[in-house]
């Protein structure tokens, strides 16, 4: 049995995500999606808040069979844990295999983990986490470009609190 982890910071989970969730299904027996931290990009949504979003949205795909985990570390040490042997990534374009490839060879040299990259549906290409909170923040329309009640969270964790309104917060 293969098990393959797809992993991400998910910050939100995208239509995009879910498209390489779906696809990894196809290629591996057992899927995990992996929320982790990349120390190079500051959270909007706390991990607990993106792994409830996850799970949500691959039940409403009727991937029920795949996992949700949060990580703390290091991926080969979640694959190491989980007896996983695959990491599943989309490609939108250059820029990402820019981003990918080194993250691909790290993860071979520290874990033998071995990456399969899957090109990212193009009707997809211009989803990415960090356009659509950027769209979210001036009040744009993002929920055609995540699953059901990412939206919501997105919106309401880049909601002014009473007190950056100036306002009494008790
Ligand atoms: O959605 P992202 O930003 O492409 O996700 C990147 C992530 C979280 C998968 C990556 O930064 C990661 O694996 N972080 C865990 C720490 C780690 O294993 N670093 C070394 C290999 S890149």
């Amino acid at each position: 049995m293969t098990t393959a982890v797809c992993p991400g910071s998910f910050d939100p989970f995208t239509l995009g995500h879910l498209d390489v969730v779906r696809r990894a299904r196809a290629i591996a027996d057992d899927v995990v999606v992996a929320v982790g931290t990349n120390a190079g990009k500051s959270a909007l949504l706390t991990p607990e808040q993106r792994v409830a979003l996850v799970r949500g949205a691959l039940d409403d795909a009727g991937l029920e069979d795949v996992r949700v985990v949060a990580f703390p570390g290091l991926l080969v040490d979640l694959c190491r844990e989980l007896g996983a042997t695959l990491v599943v990534k989309g490609l939108r374009g250059g820029g990402d295999l820019d981003a990918e490839l080194p993250m691909a060879l790290m993860n071979r040299h520290l874990g033998g983990v071995e990456t399969v990259f899957v090109a990212a549906d193009p009707a997809l290409g211009h989803v990415a986490s960090s356009l659509v909170k950027d769209v979210a923040r001036y009040g744009g329309a993002i929920d055609d470009m995540v699953p059901p009640g990412v939206g919501d969270a997105v919106r309401a964790a880049l909601a002014p609190t009473a007190d950056e309104n100036g306002k009494d917060a008790r």
